[in-house]
Protein backbone atom coordinates (compact mmCIF):
# COMPACT_ATOMS: atom_id res chain seq x y z
CA UNK A 1 0.00 0.00 0.00
CA UNK A 2 1.30 3.55 -0.27
CA UNK A 3 2.13 5.76 2.27
CA UNK A 4 3.19 9.65 0.88
CA UNK A 5 2.54 8.52 -2.26
CA UNK A 6 5.46 5.30 -2.13
CA UNK A 7 4.48 1.43 -2.03
CA UNK A 8 5.30 -0.07 0.98
CA UNK A 9 5.43 -3.36 2.54
CA UNK A 10 5.04 -4.13 6.62
CA UNK A 11 7.93 -6.32 6.60
CA UNK A 12 10.16 -7.91 3.44
CA UNK A 13 13.98 -9.16 3.39
CA UNK A 14 16.35 -8.03 1.66
CA UNK A 15 20.27 -8.97 1.31
CA UNK A 16 19.34 -11.33 4.33
CA UNK A 17 18.73 -8.61 6.34
CA UNK A 18 14.74 -8.13 7.71
CA UNK A 19 12.78 -4.56 7.29
CA UNK A 20 10.06 -3.51 8.50
CA UNK A 21 7.93 -0.73 9.35
CA UNK A 22 8.18 0.19 13.08
CA UNK A 23 4.67 0.07 13.91
CA UNK A 24 5.01 1.62 17.53
CA UNK A 25 6.13 5.09 16.28
CA UNK A 26 3.06 5.20 13.71
CA UNK A 27 0.96 7.35 13.11
CA UNK A 28 3.66 10.27 14.41
CA UNK A 29 6.89 8.88 12.65
CA UNK A 30 7.05 6.88 9.61
CA UNK A 31 10.57 4.72 10.37
CA UNK A 32 11.91 1.39 8.56
CA UNK A 33 13.84 -0.45 11.24
CA UNK A 34 16.38 -3.23 9.91
CA UNK A 35 17.09 -6.52 11.71
CA UNK A 36 20.50 -8.03 11.37
CA UNK A 37 19.85 -11.43 12.73
CA UNK A 38 17.60 -13.67 13.93
CA UNK A 39 17.41 -12.36 17.52
CA UNK A 40 16.80 -9.02 16.69
CA UNK A 41 13.86 -9.95 14.29
CA UNK A 42 12.70 -11.98 17.59
CA UNK A 43 12.40 -8.92 19.49
CA UNK A 44 11.09 -7.18 17.22
CA UNK A 45 8.05 -9.57 17.08
CA UNK A 46 7.98 -9.56 20.96
CA UNK A 47 7.83 -5.55 21.26
CA UNK A 48 5.39 -5.07 18.25
CA UNK A 49 7.99 -3.44 16.26
CA UNK A 50 6.38 -5.81 13.61
CA UNK A 51 2.63 -7.10 14.67
CA UNK A 52 -0.70 -8.49 13.35
CA UNK A 53 -1.56 -12.26 12.70
CA UNK A 54 0.22 -12.62 9.00
CA UNK A 55 3.09 -9.44 9.54
CA UNK A 56 4.21 -11.82 12.74
CA UNK A 57 4.15 -15.32 10.92
CA UNK A 58 5.75 -13.24 7.68
CA UNK A 59 8.59 -12.16 10.43
CA UNK A 60 8.79 -15.41 11.84
CA UNK A 61 9.93 -17.62 8.68
CA UNK A 62 12.13 -14.45 7.89
CA UNK A 63 13.82 -15.36 11.69
CA UNK A 64 14.23 -18.70 11.13
CA UNK A 65 15.63 -18.34 7.22
CA UNK A 66 18.25 -15.42 9.26
CA UNK A 67 18.95 -18.33 11.53
CA UNK A 68 19.80 -20.56 9.18
CA UNK A 69 22.04 -18.23 7.65
CA UNK A 70 23.81 -17.61 10.83
CA UNK A 71 24.01 -21.56 11.89
CA UNK A 72 27.35 -22.81 11.14
CA UNK A 73 27.86 -26.24 9.96
CA UNK A 74 29.10 -27.83 13.12
CA UNK A 75 25.77 -27.63 14.71
CA UNK A 76 23.16 -26.75 11.89
CA UNK A 77 19.92 -28.66 13.31
CA UNK A 78 20.31 -27.68 16.97
CA UNK A 79 21.04 -24.17 16.08
CA UNK A 80 17.79 -24.27 14.19
CA UNK A 81 16.06 -26.08 16.35
CA UNK A 82 17.48 -23.57 19.36
CA UNK A 83 16.54 -20.55 17.42
CA UNK A 84 12.79 -22.12 16.39
CA UNK A 85 12.26 -22.18 20.27
CA UNK A 86 13.06 -18.55 20.49
CA UNK A 87 11.03 -17.72 17.90
CA UNK A 88 7.74 -19.21 19.25
CA UNK A 89 8.64 -18.22 22.76
CA UNK A 90 7.67 -14.06 21.01
CA UNK A 91 3.77 -14.60 20.71
CA UNK A 92 1.53 -17.11 21.75
CA UNK A 93 -1.69 -16.60 20.33
CA UNK A 94 -1.37 -16.18 16.39
CA UNK A 95 -1.25 -19.05 14.32
CA UNK A 96 0.81 -17.74 11.57
CA UNK A 97 3.89 -17.54 13.97
CA UNK A 98 3.71 -20.96 14.48
CA UNK A 99 3.23 -22.18 10.58
CA UNK A 100 5.50 -19.89 9.07
CA UNK A 101 8.45 -21.22 11.82
CA UNK A 102 7.30 -24.61 10.82
CA UNK A 103 7.63 -24.84 7.16
CA UNK A 104 10.62 -22.82 7.42
CA UNK A 105 12.38 -25.02 9.77
CA UNK A 106 11.71 -28.26 7.54
CA UNK A 107 12.77 -25.98 4.68
CA UNK A 108 15.90 -25.03 6.60
CA UNK A 109 16.23 -28.77 7.26
CA UNK A 110 17.48 -28.95 3.05
CA UNK A 111 19.78 -26.24 3.47
CA UNK A 112 20.19 -22.18 3.55
CA UNK A 113 18.91 -21.17 0.35
CA UNK A 114 15.56 -23.24 0.46
CA UNK A 115 14.68 -21.93 4.04
CA UNK A 116 15.18 -18.50 1.97
CA UNK A 117 13.09 -19.52 -0.45
CA UNK A 118 10.59 -21.01 2.01
CA UNK A 119 10.40 -17.61 4.42
CA UNK A 120 9.81 -15.64 1.02
CA UNK A 121 6.88 -17.75 -0.26
CA UNK A 122 5.07 -17.50 3.15
CA UNK A 123 5.29 -13.80 2.64
CA UNK A 124 4.21 -13.51 -1.13
CA UNK A 125 1.53 -16.17 0.11
CA UNK A 126 0.40 -13.60 3.12
CA UNK A 127 0.23 -10.78 0.52
CA UNK A 128 -1.78 -12.69 -2.19
CA UNK A 129 -4.01 -14.19 0.19
CA UNK A 130 -4.90 -11.15 1.53
CA UNK A 131 -5.61 -9.94 -2.10
CA UNK A 132 -8.23 -12.49 -2.98
CA UNK A 133 -9.60 -11.64 0.79
CA UNK A 134 -10.47 -8.30 -0.18
CA UNK A 135 -12.33 -9.05 -3.46
CA UNK A 136 -14.17 -11.94 -2.58
CA UNK A 137 -15.04 -9.42 1.00
CA UNK A 138 -15.81 -6.70 -1.45
CA UNK A 139 -18.64 -8.74 -2.71
CA UNK A 140 -20.20 -8.38 0.57
CA UNK A 141 -20.25 -4.59 0.99
CA UNK A 142 -23.07 -2.59 -0.84
CA UNK A 143 -23.12 1.23 -1.35
CA UNK A 144 -23.85 2.83 1.82
CA UNK A 145 -22.30 0.37 4.12
CA UNK A 146 -21.40 1.66 7.85
CA UNK A 147 -18.72 -0.84 9.07
CA UNK A 148 -17.51 -1.33 12.14
CA UNK A 149 -13.79 -2.91 12.41
CA UNK A 150 -11.88 -3.59 15.84
CA UNK A 151 -7.81 -3.06 16.52
CA UNK A 152 -5.45 -3.19 12.98
CA UNK A 153 -6.37 -6.04 10.67
CA UNK A 154 -4.91 -3.65 7.66
CA UNK A 155 -2.34 -4.15 5.30
CA UNK A 156 -0.17 -3.18 8.66
CA UNK A 157 -1.37 -6.66 10.31
CA UNK A 158 -0.26 -8.15 7.24
CA UNK A 159 2.89 -8.24 4.55
CA UNK A 160 0.12 -6.18 2.17
CA UNK A 161 -3.67 -5.66 1.64
CA UNK A 162 -4.85 -7.08 4.95
CA UNK A 163 -7.76 -8.79 5.58
CA UNK A 164 -10.53 -6.82 7.83
CA UNK A 165 -9.55 -3.91 5.83
CA UNK A 166 -8.98 -4.95 1.98
CA UNK A 167 -12.34 -5.58 1.22
CA UNK A 168 -13.00 -2.06 2.53
CA UNK A 169 -10.35 -0.54 0.67
CA UNK A 170 -11.66 -2.17 -2.95
CA UNK A 171 -15.18 -1.64 -1.99
CA UNK A 172 -13.76 2.09 -1.57
CA UNK A 173 -11.88 2.26 -4.70
CA UNK A 174 -14.57 0.87 -6.47
CA UNK A 175 -16.46 3.64 -5.85
CA UNK A 176 -18.91 2.80 -2.71
CA UNK A 177 -19.69 5.22 -0.70
CA UNK A 178 -18.80 3.76 2.78
CA UNK A 179 -18.35 4.65 6.06
CA UNK A 180 -16.06 3.29 8.67
CA UNK A 181 -16.08 3.18 12.62
CA UNK A 182 -13.29 2.10 13.54
CA UNK A 183 -12.78 1.08 17.63
CA UNK A 184 -9.87 2.63 19.05
CA UNK A 185 -9.17 -0.71 20.68
CA UNK A 186 -7.13 -0.24 23.71
CA UNK A 187 -4.75 -0.77 25.31
CA UNK A 188 -2.60 -0.25 23.14
CA UNK A 189 -4.67 1.54 20.53
CA UNK A 190 -4.61 -0.37 17.01
CA UNK A 191 -7.78 1.05 15.92
CA UNK A 192 -7.07 5.07 16.66
CA UNK A 193 -3.12 4.47 15.65
CA UNK A 194 -2.90 2.52 12.59
CA UNK A 195 -6.36 1.73 11.23
CA UNK A 196 -7.09 5.15 11.28
CA UNK A 197 -3.85 6.04 9.73
CA UNK A 198 -4.05 3.29 7.28
CA UNK A 199 -7.92 4.65 6.04
CA UNK A 200 -6.43 8.05 6.36
CA UNK A 201 -3.63 7.33 3.77
CA UNK A 202 -6.32 6.04 1.12
CA UNK A 203 -8.85 8.66 2.02
CA UNK A 204 -11.79 6.25 3.22
CA UNK A 205 -14.40 8.10 5.17
CA UNK A 206 -14.16 6.80 8.88
CA UNK A 207 -14.33 7.70 12.47
CA UNK A 208 -12.02 6.48 15.38
CA UNK A 209 -14.84 5.33 18.47
CA UNK A 210 -14.11 4.56 21.80
CA UNK A 211 -13.76 0.96 22.85
CA UNK A 212 -17.43 1.17 24.62
CA UNK A 213 -19.46 2.67 21.98
CA UNK A 214 -20.32 -0.22 19.17
CA UNK A 215 -23.35 -1.14 21.38
CA UNK A 216 -24.67 1.98 21.24
CA UNK A 217 -24.03 2.85 17.74
CA UNK A 218 -25.73 -0.70 16.57
CA UNK A 219 -28.44 -0.08 18.88
CA UNK A 220 -29.10 3.71 17.19
CA UNK A 221 -29.39 1.09 13.53
CA UNK A 222 -26.11 3.07 12.77
CA UNK A 223 -23.49 0.11 11.65
CA UNK A 224 -24.63 -2.01 8.71
CA UNK A 225 -21.91 -4.92 8.93
CA UNK A 226 -18.64 -5.89 11.34
CA UNK A 227 -15.50 -6.82 9.60
CA UNK A 228 -12.52 -8.25 11.93
CA UNK A 229 -9.32 -10.09 11.58
CA UNK A 230 -8.55 -13.65 13.42
CA UNK A 231 -5.17 -14.53 15.09
CA UNK A 232 -6.29 -17.90 15.49
CA UNK A 233 -9.37 -20.17 13.81
CA UNK A 234 -10.00 -23.12 16.11
CA UNK A 235 -11.56 -26.47 13.61
CA UNK A 236 -14.80 -25.52 15.17
CA UNK A 237 -14.63 -22.08 13.49
CA UNK A 238 -14.44 -20.27 17.41
CA UNK A 239 -11.57 -17.06 16.25
CA UNK A 240 -9.37 -15.66 18.75
CA UNK A 241 -9.30 -12.02 18.05
CA UNK A 242 -7.84 -8.67 19.64
CA UNK A 243 -9.71 -8.03 23.45
CA UNK A 244 -13.21 -6.67 22.72
CA UNK A 245 -13.52 -8.71 19.83
CA UNK A 246 -15.78 -10.81 21.65
CA UNK A 247 -18.16 -7.94 23.11
CA UNK A 248 -18.76 -6.89 19.30
CA UNK A 249 -20.10 -10.16 18.11
CA UNK A 250 -22.26 -10.34 21.17
CA UNK A 251 -24.07 -7.15 20.65
CA UNK A 252 -24.05 -7.36 16.99
CA UNK A 253 -25.75 -10.32 17.61
CA UNK A 254 -28.59 -8.29 20.09
CA UNK A 255 -29.23 -6.49 17.00
CA UNK A 256 -28.70 -9.05 14.27
CA UNK A 257 -26.03 -7.04 12.55
CA UNK A 258 -23.74 -9.46 10.60
CA UNK A 259 -20.44 -10.13 12.05
CA UNK A 260 -17.70 -11.06 10.06
CA UNK A 261 -14.54 -12.59 10.20
CA UNK A 262 -11.55 -12.10 7.59
CA UNK A 263 -9.13 -14.87 7.78
CA UNK A 264 -6.51 -16.59 5.24
CA UNK A 265 -5.86 -20.42 5.89
CA UNK A 266 -2.70 -19.82 7.18
CA UNK A 267 -4.61 -18.78 10.65
CA UNK A 268 -6.29 -21.38 10.93
CA UNK A 269 -5.30 -24.10 13.65
CA UNK A 270 -6.98 -27.66 12.28
CA UNK A 271 -5.74 -29.37 15.15
CA UNK A 272 -7.14 -26.99 17.55
CA UNK A 273 -10.75 -28.69 18.41
CA UNK A 274 -12.14 -25.54 19.72
CA UNK A 275 -11.23 -21.85 20.96
CA UNK A 276 -10.53 -23.12 24.65
CA UNK A 277 -7.24 -24.52 23.40
CA UNK A 278 -6.26 -21.42 21.79
CA UNK A 279 -3.09 -20.15 24.17
CA UNK A 280 -4.31 -16.12 25.02
CA UNK A 281 -1.35 -14.57 25.71
CA UNK A 282 -1.33 -12.12 28.48
CA UNK A 283 0.69 -8.77 28.30
CA UNK A 284 2.30 -5.91 30.59
CA UNK A 285 -0.12 -4.38 32.63
CA UNK A 286 1.87 -0.68 31.99
CA UNK A 287 0.02 -1.13 28.60
CA UNK A 288 -3.45 -0.27 30.62
CA UNK A 289 -1.86 1.64 33.37
CA UNK A 290 -0.25 3.92 30.82
CA UNK A 291 -0.60 5.56 27.46
CA UNK A 292 2.13 6.82 25.07
CA UNK A 293 1.22 9.66 22.62
CA UNK A 294 2.98 12.87 21.65
CA UNK A 295 2.80 16.23 23.42
CA UNK A 296 2.27 19.68 22.45
CA UNK A 297 5.98 19.75 21.13
CA UNK A 298 5.51 16.81 18.96
CA UNK A 299 7.80 14.89 21.48
CA UNK A 300 6.84 10.71 22.47
CA UNK A 301 6.09 10.68 26.21
CA UNK A 302 4.51 8.23 28.42
CA UNK A 303 1.80 8.88 30.81
CA UNK A 304 0.04 7.52 33.16
CA UNK A 305 -3.37 7.22 32.73
CA UNK A 306 -5.08 5.07 35.86
CA UNK A 307 -5.18 5.59 39.73
CA UNK A 308 -1.56 5.13 41.26
CA UNK A 309 -0.33 1.80 42.98
CA UNK A 310 -3.53 0.12 41.24
CA UNK A 311 -2.59 -2.91 39.46
CA UNK A 312 -4.05 -4.15 36.28
CA UNK A 313 -5.06 -7.48 34.27
CA UNK A 314 -3.94 -7.29 30.51
CA UNK A 315 -5.44 -10.03 28.49
CA UNK A 316 -4.62 -9.31 24.58
CA UNK A 317 -7.14 -11.48 23.27
CA UNK A 318 -10.84 -12.88 23.59
CA UNK A 319 -12.49 -15.86 21.86
CA UNK A 320 -15.69 -15.24 20.03
CA UNK A 321 -17.61 -18.45 20.04
CA UNK A 322 -18.31 -19.63 15.94
CA UNK A 323 -22.32 -19.40 17.06
CA UNK A 324 -22.11 -15.48 16.66
CA UNK A 325 -20.14 -15.64 13.53
CA UNK A 326 -21.86 -14.67 10.43
CA UNK A 327 -19.43 -15.65 8.01
CA UNK A 328 -15.73 -15.66 7.60
CA UNK A 329 -13.96 -14.82 4.49
CA UNK A 330 -10.96 -17.20 3.19
CA UNK A 331 -8.64 -16.37 0.42
CA UNK A 332 -10.19 -20.15 -0.84
CA UNK A 333 -14.04 -18.48 -0.30
CA UNK A 334 -16.57 -17.01 2.33
CA UNK A 335 -17.42 -20.06 4.84
CA UNK A 336 -19.88 -20.54 7.40
CA UNK A 337 -17.80 -21.14 10.59
CA UNK A 338 -18.77 -24.80 11.26
CA UNK A 339 -16.67 -27.67 11.42
CA UNK A 340 -17.49 -29.41 7.94
CA UNK A 341 -16.77 -26.08 5.99
CA UNK A 342 -13.67 -25.89 7.84
CA UNK A 343 -12.30 -29.18 6.98
CA UNK A 344 -13.28 -28.69 3.63
CA UNK A 345 -10.67 -26.47 3.34
CA UNK A 346 -7.74 -28.32 4.72
O1 LIG B 1 -1.52 -7.78 19.33
P1 LIG B 1 -1.57 -7.55 17.86
O2 LIG B 1 -1.62 -6.13 17.44
O3 LIG B 1 -0.52 -8.36 17.13
O4 LIG B 1 -2.96 -8.19 17.55
C1 LIG B 1 -3.26 -8.81 16.42
C2 LIG B 1 -4.22 -8.00 15.68
O5 LIG B 1 -3.81 -7.12 14.97
C3 LIG B 1 -5.63 -8.21 15.82
O6 LIG B 1 -6.07 -9.10 16.74
C4 LIG B 1 -6.24 -8.34 14.45
O7 LIG B 1 -7.56 -8.02 14.55
C5 LIG B 1 -6.08 -9.70 13.86
S1 LIG B 1 -4.53 -10.00 13.24
C6 LIG B 1 -4.66 -9.35 11.70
Amino acid sequence: MKVNGTNYLTIWMENNKVKMIEQNLLPFDFKIITSENYLQTCEAISTMVVRGAGAIGAAAGFAMAQAAIEANENNYESFLQKARKDIEATRPTARNLFAATELVYQAALSGKQEAIIAAQAVADKDKSDSKKIGELGNELIKDGFRIETHCNAGWLAFVDHGTALAPIYLAHQHGKNIFVYVDETRPRSQGARLTAWELKNENVPHAIIPDNAGAHLMSKGLIDMLIVGADRIAANGDVANKIGTLEKAIAARFYNIPFYVAAPLSTFDFNCESGSQIPIEERDQDEVLFQTGINKEGKPEKVMVASPGSEAINPAFDVTPAGLITGIITEKGIIRPNSAEILKLQ
